[in-house]
This record gives C-alpha cells, sequence and structure tokens, in this order.
C-alpha cells in the first residue's frame, strides 16, 4: 500500500508541478504579447505626435507648433488608443499639461527610469512591462518607455525659450513644469495600459 500511496503521492506532485510550468508558459506568452502591442502603439503615437510636431515647425516655426501640440495631441493620444483598443499616453515626473501627470505606478516607473540614466543605463534597455490589479479586482497589464529629448523639444522644454516662445506656453499652460530640460534627458515616458 505504502507503494501506490507513493506513486499517487509522486504523481500528484508531477501533475502540480506540470501545472505550475503551463501557468508560467502562459504568463510568459501574455507578457510577451502585451509587450508587442504596446510597443506598436507607442511607435504610431511617437510617429503621429512627431508628424505633425515637425510639418507645423517647418511651416510656422514654434509658436504654430504650441498650438498644434495644444490642440491636436491630446486627439490624436485617443484616436491612437482607440485604433489599437488600448490606452497609450505620454506621462512624465513634470507636465505641462497637468492631464499627463503621472498616476503612482507611472511615478515609480519615471523614478526607476531617471535613476537608472543617471547611472549611465542606454534609454533602449530601460522599459517596465508588469500586470497589476487594477484596483476592482481585475488586472491590466501596463506598459512604460522613458522619451528623451533631442535638439528640436529644446525650442519649447529646454533652459532658455524665445520669449514669445514662453509667453505662448504660459498663456496655455500656466501651471507649466516642462522647461529646464538638457538634451538627452528624460523628458517622460510612453504609457500603455491593456485590460485583459
Ligand atoms: C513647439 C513646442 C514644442 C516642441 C518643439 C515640443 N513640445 Fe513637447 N509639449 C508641447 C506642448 C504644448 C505640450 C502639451 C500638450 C498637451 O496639451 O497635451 C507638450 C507635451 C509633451 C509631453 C507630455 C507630457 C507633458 O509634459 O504634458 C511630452 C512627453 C513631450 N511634450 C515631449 C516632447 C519631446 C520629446 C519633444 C521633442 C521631440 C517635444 N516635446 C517637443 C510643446 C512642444
Amino acid at each position: 500500500m505504502k507503494g501506490i500511496c507513493h506513486v499517487v503521492l509522486l504523481s500528484l506532485v508531477a501533475g502540480a508541478l506540470s501545472m505550475a510550468a503551463q501557468a508560467a508558459t502562459d504568463h510568459n506568452d501574455e507578457a510577451s504579447r502585451a509587450e508587442q502591442r504596446a510597443q506598436q502603439a507607442t511607435q504610431q503615437l511617437a510617429k503621429a505626435l512627431a508628424g505633425r510636431l515637425k510639418a507645423s515647425m517647418r511651416a510656422g516655426g514654434p509658436l504654430a507648433a504650441i498650438d498644434t501640440c495644444h490642440l491636436e495631441a491630446p486627439g490624436i493620444t485617443d484616436t491612437t488608443s482607440e485604433q489599437a483598443g488600448l490606452v497609450v499616453a505620454r506621462t512624465a515626473l513634470r507636465v505641462r499639461n497637468p492631464d499627463n501627470a503621472p498616476d503612482e505606478w507611472e511615478q515609480m516607473q519615471l523614478e526607476r527610469f531617471s535613476t537608472a540614466l543617471d547611472a549611465g543605463a542606454s534609454p533602449r534597455t530601460l522599459k517596465a512591462l508588469e500586470r497589476v490589479d487594477n484596483g476592482d479586482g481585475k488586472h491590466v497589464w501596463r506598459y512604460m518607455q522613458p522619451i528623451l529629448t533631442g535638439g528640436l523639444c529644446l525650442q519649447c522644454h529646454g533652459d532658455v525659450l524665445a520669449p514669445e516662445v514662453a509667453a505662448a506656453i504660459a498663456e496655455r499652460y500656466p501651471n507649466d513644469q516642462a522647461t529646464g530640460f538638457a538634451l538627452s534627458s528624460l523628458r517622460g515616458a510612453f504609457t500603455v495600459t491593456i485590460t485583459e
């Protein structure tokens, strides 16, 4: 009898182990699917925003482009989200538009990115992907990747702005915190939420 019990026990343990292994594989598959979708949406949003920004900078300089960002960025963000069937947006530790302020999880990831960059990490290696409880017992996948400043960005986010640019920003964003950035520094991040 003892022998049989051992066999039963062993097969129970083996069954449990293979179920755990299967669950881990499922989780990994799901994670890589979520990451792929998040990165695709991020690229779409980045491309759409950069396209509009560059076109309006060329056509009318930074003053015209401020209006483009102000009037179009939220709409472009919403449309990209709808098309991708998820929520993609931008956030930052210091925001221009208060609607882009980070929540607790985003704040944590932004601080982590900032510390890693200060320590010399390559921005390409930085990302966040996590399955989190969204508060009502349901789980969502969350993803973030850093946005660094290029030369163009400094005209509206740098240390010294042209007076008319500073005035136009102050008029539309009285609580603007998004100036004083150096070249290649952490301006913010793309942030994605995928509901399961
Ligand atoms: C012509 C001025 C202008 C330029 C150039 C510009 N931005 Fe912005 N940026 C804005 C405005 C205006 C907003 C607020 C948009 C809104 O209301 O959602 C903004 C918002 C952002 C945000 C969202 C977070 C926040 O602060 O609200 C990020 C991230 C950002 N910009 C990054 C960049 C990067 C990176 C570049 C360079 C590729 C850049 N910007 C170039 C004007 C500019």
